[in-house]
């Protein structure tokens, strides 16, 4: 097992090791006072995993509850984070209590948004199940539901008490799914490891799963120690997001997350190049370890769709996007780009 000491506006742990699951119950004691566990998991997890979950917790003396939400973005809703409000209310739940996020980022971002206004916040574990949760959405505090209008546009930062990764739930993950935690763990490498990124074409993350959780959990915690709220450094790890982002919403949230970053890194990176910002053996590296792990490079979307969708983005602030620009393998500037700039770094990215 292997332990990362997180330091933000609460200080916490992220543990990662097989058999993790199963001593739920004696690690989330070690951090709360609490009587009362509440399982949130997703239709497809909560079968999975939740009873044994749920057994450490009880054995560990939580009377437990277990709030079953849909799989899929869906759940990320206002409605979603009514019926779990709804559900703590009618259970008599209190501050006091600490709520459990058994699932991937959608499970994550949901009960950790409940976590922090229910009673005005209380405690909340994540127990991340995709390796995207694992990687990067577990760890660091942002919290989110989505509008109609738009993903992650209510939320808060709200750091978990406890992380606890646990590699062997992963085994059930469809490998599609797989895929797209790969693309967050790529951008790690692209953002600021170049040795990191190296390591991912010699042995498969599949065959170095602790490690490689591991890595990225180091690189993100050292990213929201200087920046917890997001106001600069941390901006980094929206690599491939502006595009992606967009890539999701014109598909009606069909491509997946992780899947629509891969495109993102591509393009900008395409983009990059094409202005004279890296050289060509970085935009062939990325695009190389990207189809090693089988993620989309390009989109069919046109230009006037994604642009629209990018305009629509929480992220643009002031008439400026803050587009995220590798300049080579393991190192990436934020620059602030004037929306007028926007079609011709699409044009460039090869986007038609
Ligand atoms: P997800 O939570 O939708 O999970 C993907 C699918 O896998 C779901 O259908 C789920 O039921 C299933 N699943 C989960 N674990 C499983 C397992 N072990 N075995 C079998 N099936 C399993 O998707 P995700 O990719 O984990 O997260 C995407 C979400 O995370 C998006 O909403 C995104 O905005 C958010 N996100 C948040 C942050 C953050 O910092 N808070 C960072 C990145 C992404
Ligand atoms: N996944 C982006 C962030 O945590 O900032």
């Amino acid at each position: 097992m292997t332990k990362v000491e997180v330091s933000a506006s609460k200080a916490y742990q992220v543990l990662v090791g097989a058999g993790l699951l199963d001593q739920a119950g004696e690690r989330v004691r070690a951090v709360t006072k609490a009587e009362t566990a509440v399982v949130v998991a997703g239709d497809r997890v909560a079968p999975l995993y939740g009873e044994r979950a749920a057994a450490s917790l009880r054995a560990a003396g939580f009377r437990v509850l277990l709030h079953r939400i849909p799989h899929g973005e869906s759940a990320k809703s206002l409605a979603g984070y009514g019926a779990l409000l709804g559900f703590l209310a009618e259970n008599r739940v209190h501050r006091g209590d600490v709520l459990i996020a058994l699932g991937g980022g959608v499970t994550g971002d949901l009960t950790g948004f409940a976590a922090s206004t229910y009673q005005r916040g209380m405690d909340f574990v994540q127990i991340p199940t995709t390796l995207l949760a694992a990687v990067d959405s577990s760890v660091g505090g942002k919290t989110a539901i989505d509008l109609p209008t738009g993903k992650n546009q209510v939320g808060t930062f709200y750091q978990p008490a406890l992380v606890l990764c646990d590699p062997e739930t992963l085994d059930t993950l469809p490998e599609e799914e797989f895929r797209c935690g790969c693309a967050e763990v790529i951008k790690y490498g692209v953002l600021g490891d170049a040795r990191f990124f190296g390591s991912l074409a010699q042995t498969p993350i599949r065959e170095q799963l602790e490690q490689v959780i591991t890595h990225c959990v180091e690189m993100k915690r050292d990213i929201v120690a200087q920046d917890e709220y997001d106001r600069g450094l941390r901006q980094l790890l929206n690599l491939g997001h502006s595009v992606g982002h967009a890539v999701e919403a014109c598909s009606g949230f069909t491509v997946l997350h992780g899947q629509a970053v891969a495109v993102g890194m591509a393009v900008i990176t395409r983009a990059a190049y094409e202005k004279g910002l890296c050289f060509r053996n970085t935009l062939d590296a990325l695009l190389e370890m990207l189809e090693r792990y089988r993620l989309p490079t390009r989109t069919d979307y046109g230009l006037e769709e994604l642009s629209a969708a990018m305009l629509a983005d929480k992220k643009l602030s002031g008439g400026l996007l803050r587009l995220i620009v590798p300049r080579e393998i393991g190192q990436c500037d934020i620059v602030p780009t004037p929306v007028e700039e926007l079609r011709g770094w699409l044009r460039a990215g090869g986007i038609r």
